[in-house]
This record gives C-alpha cells, structure tokens and sequence, in this order.
C-alpha cells in the first residue's frame, strides 16, 4: 500500500503573513471583496454557503478575543467548519510541540490555520510546516495583517461618508495625501507595524507620536511621513488619530516615567479631540483601556470607530478566507460579479460588475 501523507491531499494554498505582501492591489481587492459580506452581515440570516466543505482551524497561542471570535465568526458565515484550539484545551498544554499540533490538526484535513502567537515568525514557521494556507492573526510585535485590512476598511467607510459617496463607488485611490497619526507604543505594537506598511502601500502620510522610548529601534522599512513625541502638535492637521495599547504584557510599562505620566503626554483626552478637525475620526484596535491612552468619553464619541473596526473585521476576515479558501472558479467569478460567494446565482448583485480590476495604484 502506498501511504500518502495527507497533507498532500489539498493543493498548496497561498497564506496572509504580512500585510506587504498583498501591496496597493491586494488591499483594494479585499477591500472591495469586504462590501459584499458587509451587505451579506446586515441580512436577516448572514451567511452564505460560499466555503461549505472547508475547514478552518484557529490556533491561538495567545489570549484573544475579538480576533479569535471574528476569525470564528467570518469562517461559519462562509458555511466553513472550524475547529479551534488554545494551549489550555489541546495538547500544546501537554508538551506537544507546536509542529506536531499543527501537521495532526493538518492530517485532519483543515485547509486553514489562523495563527496567533506570542512570538515573532511564528505564523510563517508554520506556513513552513504546512501546504495549508495560515493567516497571520498577530505575531508578538511584529504584524496583524488583518487588523490593518479593516482599519482600512473603516477609514475607507468614514472617506466615503465625508465625500458624500457610496463606500463600493469609492476605490484606494482616498488614501492619497490622508494624514494619520499613530499614537502611543509604537515599539511593542505589531498593529501599527501592519498600519503602517498598509496605508503607506495606499499613499497615505503616516506620523509616528510616542515618546522616544516607545519608538523601535530602527524605523528602516516604515513607510512613515514624520516622527513626533508631541501629540498636540499633530492634532489639528490630522484625518484619522489612531491610539494604540500600551503593551504592558510586552513589558511596556518600564518604557515610560509612569502610566499618569504617559496619559498626560499622549492619553486622548477630550481637550485634545477638540483640537481635531471636526470631521476626523479616532481609531482604536482594542482592547482600550479606558483612562490611559484613551479617556471614557473619549472612547464613546460618535467620531470614535472602534466598534465599526470590529463590525467590519467580520467583513475582511471573510473577504480574506474567501480569497485564500475558495475555488478557482469562484474566485473567477469574483473578479465577474458576486455569484461565487452566493453560492452560484450573481442574483441582485450586479452592481459588482461595475468593480474595476485593480483599483489601487499597485
Ligand atoms: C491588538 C493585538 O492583539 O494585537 N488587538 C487586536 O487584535 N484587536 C492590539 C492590542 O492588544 O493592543
């Protein structure tokens, strides 16, 4: 008998390990896949059977909520089977190493790995140890591709409010010139690391605000447009403050004179919003702690989108497993109309013909 190791059952498929990769094009094409499941998530029942038969596994080495729950969300509503498993409930607590958790869970026949770890790389290591795809769902400090795909998508939302336009007439093309400021733990944050490579890959103009000991060592491939410590500086000339978490898991609380002093220099507080323009809008990944980077009233403004990030985090994650999971034909028909994704009748989805191949400048 000829053993046929059953990883080799599933052609190789493409994996999401760095937001690089996907370039200017890449992000326009998730970003317009993500209007349909945006219209897909308001229906009565949200789901589709475009990944029926694929299996997705979450694995995550590291505590989470949102992400894990999002990625969970956005394969079922694709009618994919997850499977899902954390050191506590598998046998990683055991002492299995992660290679052989993860090349058992393959033999399964799981077509996808979302990987988050407390270390670096690892996302790509397992995409070593595996022909099935892996998305990287946030490696130590180094990446969250998905994170910076629906901060897009969320600032690409708010673009298209401001001009009046529908979000699916609009393409990348917004970002030209937008003025962000990335505020705060810079260093330990793989979420601005994501951001910044994906709005500078759009033409946005990034500015870096934390204070030198919150800044990595070295900024050589940050696409960034300017560095400051002074928050109240930036204020008045941006479109989009985006806060982040101090890292105090990352040991980031050794970075600063004190939590009251960090709050006093770069906390969002709504004095400073004042200083915004009226039609800009705060950013957060979450989880926010209130009272430190981001005062309470602050967090619940109307200009403040974080639950729009996560609304439109389902969104992309399915655009994202959609683009990595579904068939050739599928995906064909995608670049077509919506058909694919509505389990084969583009029905009342024509508008998507309208969609323009490669409405990024990439
Ligand atoms: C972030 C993360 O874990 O990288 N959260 C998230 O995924 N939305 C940011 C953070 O923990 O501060």
């Amino acid at each position: 008998m000829t053993t046929v190791p059953a990883d080799v059952l599933h052609p190789p498929r493409t994996s999401l390990l760095s937001v690089a990769d996907l370039g200017a094009e890449g992000i326009a094409r998730v970003l317009r896949l993500s209007d349909h499941f945006v219209e897909i998530g308001r229906r009565p029942i949200p789901k589709v059977p475009a990944l029926r038969g694929r299996t997705v596994a979450t694995v995550f080495v590291e505590p989470s909520t949102r992400t894990r729950l999002s990625f969970e969300t956005a394969a079922r509503r694709l009618s994919a089977d997850v499977v899902s498993f954390t050191p506590d409930t598998s046998s990683l607590g055991k002492g299995e190493s992660l290679r052989d958790t993860v090349q058992t869970v393959a033999a399964m026949g799981v077509d996808c790995f979302v990987v988050r770890h407390a270390s670096a790389g690892v996302p790509a290591q397992v995409a070593r140890w595996t022909s099935r795809s892996v998305v990287n769902a946030g490696d130590g400090w180094h990446e969250h591709p998905t994170q910076a795909l629906l901060d897009c998508a969320t600032i690409r939302q708010a673009l298209a409010e401001r001009a009046g336009l529908r979000v699916a007439d609009t393409g990348v093309e917004l970002f030209d010139g937008l003025r962000v400021a990335v505020v705060g733990d810079v260093a330990h944050s793989r979420v601005a690391r994501s951001n910044v490579l994906a709005l500078g890959a759009l033409g946005a103009r990034v500015t870096l605000v934390a204070p030198g000991s919150l800044l990595p060592g070295s900024l050589a491939g940050w696409p960034v447009h300017g560095v400051t410590a002074d928050l109240d500086a930036v204020l008045g000339e941006i479109d989009v403050c985006y806060v982040l978490r101090l890292q105090t898991e990352r040991g980031a609380g050794a970075f600063v004179p004190s939590l009251r002093e960090y709050t006093a220099g770069y906390g969002l507080t709504a004095r400073r919003v004042a200083r915004m323009a009226g039609d800009a809008i705060v950013m957060h990944p979450g989880p926010m702690v209130r009272g430190v980077e981001i005062a309470d009233d602050v967090a619940d403004l109307p200009r403040t989108v974080v639950l729009r990030q996560v609304a439109n985090g389902v969104a992309v994650r399915m655009a994202v497993l959609f683009l990595l999971l579904g068939s050739d034909e599928q995906l064909a028909s995608d670049e077509l109309g919506a058909g694919a994704i509505h389990g084969g009748s583009a029905g009342a989805r024509g508008s998507a013909h309208a969609e323009k191949r490669g409405a990024g400048r990439g």
